[in-house]
């Protein structure tokens, strides 16, 4: 055989075994015995081994190809993948349902769909071909998992279509795969995985993908990341085409036109959820017209278009053996139920939060008591309720105390809150919470500075502040408890590096109310420096899309408080760095015929491709989005402009063709 033939042997060989495989793995209907495909594969591997200039990435030979890795290489999600709000109940869905009526015109049709407890997954196809999978990270950076990816039998190395298109979806291990796993590492003396979602995760984090090609995972992908080329308008326009394209989907999602169409499917998975092969842990619905999710937008944490409504969790009974008294960042004062160790959802649990007095009086919880215990959210644990058939007389009532178990000031409870309060501004125990989430990883990141060092900073009074922080020396540290030359110099260095942290992590390690990680970057992108911030007004905060009213009342008061002040102008003493450093927002022309404007692209064009156009754009300050909808400004439509261009007609939004577009870029 010479190469030419080989090459289209290969080439028919590879369009057999992908639709084999697409058969068996997406569509659950093999359409050939297994024999067969294992032949057909056998006879590709042989002229690969013969022909090996004629392997490809993404040939059905190189699923388990990949060579252990050292670690995982960082990938940045240009479209961030977000998580979800939650919902709990029916009322939570129905003002869901009325927050977005009210933020768009037309009616709202949702999408439901079952919500599958794995991990988040970003695909990313380039022209047709699978080039990388990524987990989701922080949800702005995740790592670079294509070669355990590659070993899901259910993802195609390549697609129908020569697309390039970052699809998302959940990665998850079926019940089967995940009890029969658990059987052998039992069998093997291995600590058994507590959950499925457990089980997938550390699958995928595995650095050699042999171990991962063993563990069976499956994915059902339900969103699309980037994607230059898109022009769907549905969110289920789009579950179909990825079906389409030959990925799994689940086939279970619904259209829904009203509220209690949604509550309805929600209740029917509530039951059938134990008949399903796999774990699901709610439901997403999603708004699923594409222009709506755009009108709608975004909160700081998540889309204002979709939501989680999750299934009550799993409970178990316990003793409450005492109460315990912590003083928060924010001297709130939070009771602790300690508890008999017992297993709940997958772990065992021994403390739970009782959040404040109120709700202990309400729930009419007392020392001694037997009390159901559940998760919430799956992940914390919570005092549900007291069983009072189980009382024997001897369970006591349980009061808060007037003084602060820090710092013996009276405790106070402020207007329209029901947690009591330390407002005692230099009560230790709040200074010591607040000094420990300013070291924090997202907050300043001070390594070999943790919780453990912290206290022992405070119990021998070498730091009160944040300030006094970078004030310790060489001879404060060595008088802790093991802490030789090396790890004080390596401290103090790590301490000296953090003044040079871009200004975003400062805010957050401030511990202004409200304002998160995220929120912090926010506020850095626009303001620039920590003067600028300090200086503004409410008006000037609230301008911004992603910042609430709450926030920006705490960021104003923040900054008005003299303290605040004071610490600020000892820190820049200090020397620590007050600007952002990140990437800067375009230098944008503000005379620009683009500038603030909204601009969406379609059709094709001649001369420019889409992304050049997108890039000129905003470099003249406008913003490209996909879908039409009244906040577009213009629409560039090209040639063969369809749904889109017929939407901007009837909205009468301004219309371009491309030669427009050009004389406005060479200007
Ligand atoms: S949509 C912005 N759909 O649930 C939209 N998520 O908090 C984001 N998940 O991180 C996700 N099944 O890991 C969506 N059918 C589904 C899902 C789903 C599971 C997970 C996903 C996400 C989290 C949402």
């Amino acid at each position: 055989m010479d190469k030419k033939q080989a090459q289209e042997k290969i080439a028919e060989l590879r369009e057999l075994l992908n639709q084999y495989n697409h058969e068996y793995h997406v569509l659950d209907h093999p359409s050939v015995p297994d024999a067969e495909y294992d032949q057909k594969m056998q006879e590709l591997r042989k002229l690969e081994e013969e022909f090996p200039g004629l392997v490809t990435a993404d040939s059905p030979t190189q699923r388990v190809g990949g060579e252990p890795l050292d670690a995982f290489q960082k990938v940045q999600h240009n479209v961030p993948m977000l998580s979800l709000g939650n919902a709990f109940n029916a009322n939570d869905l129905r003002d869901f349902a009325r927050r977005a009526a009210q933020g768009t015109d037309d009616p709202i049709s949702f999408v439901c769909e079952l919500k599958i407890d794995g991990l988040a997954i970003s695909l990313t196809y380039e022209n047709g071909t699978f080039v990388r999978g990524a987990t989701r990270g922080d949800g702005t950076t995740g790592e670079d998992i294509t070669s355990n990816l590659k070993t899901i039998r259910s993802i195609p190395l390549s697609i129908k279509e020569k697309e390039t298109i970052e699809v998302r979806g959940e990665a998850f291990m079926p019940h089967k795969s995940f009890v029969a796993m658990n059987k052998e590492r039992e069998a093997k003396e291995e600590e058994p995985f507590a959950n499925p979602r457990n089980a997938a995760a550390g699958s995928l984090r595995q650095l050699d993908p042999k171990i991962a090609a063993k563990r069976s995972l499956d994915i059902f992908l339900y969103g699309v990341g980037e994607w230059e080329a898109g022009t769907l308008e549905s969110h289920s326009e789009r579950l179909d085409y990825l079906k389409e394209l030959g990925f799994k989907t689940n086939p279970e999602w619904r259209k829904c036109e009203t509220i209690d169409d949604v509550i309805e499917y929600v209740e029917y998975w509530e039951n059938e959820r134990p008949n399903l092969n796999y774990e699901i842990d709610g439901i997403v619905i999603k708004v699923d017209n594409l222009a709506q999710q755009e009108e709608l937008g975004f909160t700081a944490k998540s889309p204002r278009w979709a939501i989680a409504y999750k299934f009550p969790a799993e409970e178990a009974l316990t003793t409450l053996r005492e109460i315990e008294l912590s003083v928060g960042r924010t001297g709130v004062i939070t009771p602790t139920a300690i508890l008999d160790a017992v297993k709940v959802a997958g772990t065992t649990v021994k403390r739970a939060s009782l959040h404040n007095e109120d709700l202990i009086r309400e729930k009419d919880i007392r020392l001694g008591d037997t009390v159901v215990i559940k998760k919430a959210g799956d992940i914390i644990p919570e005092v549900v309720r007291a069983v009072e058939d189980k009382r024997t007389g001897n369970e006591k009532e349980f009061f808060m105390p007037d003084e602060c178990p820090a710092c013996g000031s009276e405790l106070v409870r402020l207007e329209e809150e029901v947690a009591l309060r330390c407002i005692n501004p230099n009560c230790p125990a709040q200074l010591k919470e607040g000094l420990i989430h300013f070291v924090s990883r997202n907050a300043m990141n001070i390594d070999g500075l943790g919780e453990k060092v912290i206290i022992q900073l405070f119990q021998e009074n070498l730091i009160q502040t944040i300030a006094d922080l970078y004030r310790l020396n060489r001879e404060d540290l060595l008088q802790l408890e093991r802490m030789g030359e090396k790890s004080v110099a390596n401290l103090l260095k790590a301490i000296d590096t953090s003044k040079d942290n871009s200004l975003e992590r400062l805010l957050f390690g401030l511990g202004i109310r409200f304002v998160g990680s995220k929120a912090a970057k926010t506020l850095a992108e626009h303001f620039e420096t920590m003067e600028n911030l300090q200086h503004a007004t409410y008006d000037d905060i609230i301008a911004i899309n992603e910042i609430g009213e709450k926030m920006a009342d705490s960021i104003v008061r923040y900054f008005a408080e003299e303290e605040v002040t004071e610490l600020l102008s000892e820190l820049k003493s200090l020397n620590l760095n007050m600007e952002y450093k990140g990437p800067k927002k375009q230098d944008i022309d503000e005379d620009s015929e683009f500038s603030g404007k909204t601009v969406v692209l379609t059709g094709k064009m001649e001369i420019l491709t889409r992304s050049e156009a997108k890039a000129a754009i905003e470099q003249l300050g406008g913003s490209v989005t996909g879908s039409v909808s009244k906040k577009t400004d213009i629409v560039i439509a090209g040639d063969d402009a369809g749904s889109k261009l017929d939407k901007a007609q009837k909205l009468g939004i301004t219309i371009w063709n491309e030669n427009q577009l050009r004389e406005v870029l060479n200007n």
